[in-house]
């Protein structure tokens, strides 16, 4: 198992990592722009990706990375990890649909709030208390 981040301030790579912990004990995460990245693709059958949601989308960055190497997703088995401070919009489903019409199988996704990247939009913010009691929620679920 391969895990792949795009995370401006480690939220996504903390999630996946996290994620792997508990799934895969040996699985390695790497950012989408580590030098060696095809490579590790190219060698793993199944992949998780990470990644926050911008502005209810894909951020720009993974969105050209996913088409850039289209030629990769073939066949690959796919999980999609999307992290958000509040609103994911349509979250992993927007990764999922671009990796499958490249012919990757997407086994699952998760949508996980977690603390805000933006640090001028009231409405993404909230205390240290609340982010510790809404990731206590989240574990319980
Ligand atoms: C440019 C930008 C746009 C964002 N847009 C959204 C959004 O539309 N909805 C939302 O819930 N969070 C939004 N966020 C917050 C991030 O998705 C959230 O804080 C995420 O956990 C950050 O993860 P990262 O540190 O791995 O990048 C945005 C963050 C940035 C930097």
């Amino acid at each position: 198992m391969l895990g792949l981040y795009f995370s401006g301030t480690g939220t996504s790579r903390y999630a996946l990592e996290v994620f792997l912990s508990k799934y895969d004990t040996s699985a390695r995460a790497y950012a989408i722009d580590d030098a060696d990245v095809a490579e590790y693709i190219k060698d793993d059958k199944e992949i998780v990706f990470s990644y926050s949601v911008q502005y209810s989308n894909i951020p720009k960055m993974l969105n050209d990375f996913i088409d850039r190497n289209r030629h990769l997703w073939q066949g690959k088995k796919v999980f999609v990890i999307a992290t958000m401070g509040l609103f994911s919009g349509d979250g992993a489903g927007i990764l999922a649909r671009r990796l499958r019409r490249y012919g990757a199988q997407i086994t699952g996704g998760l949508h996980l709030k977690m603390p805000d990247s933006i640090a001028d939009e009231k409405a993404l913010k909230r205390s240290i208390e609340k982010i510790k009691s809404s990731s206590g929620q989240q574990k319980r679920r």
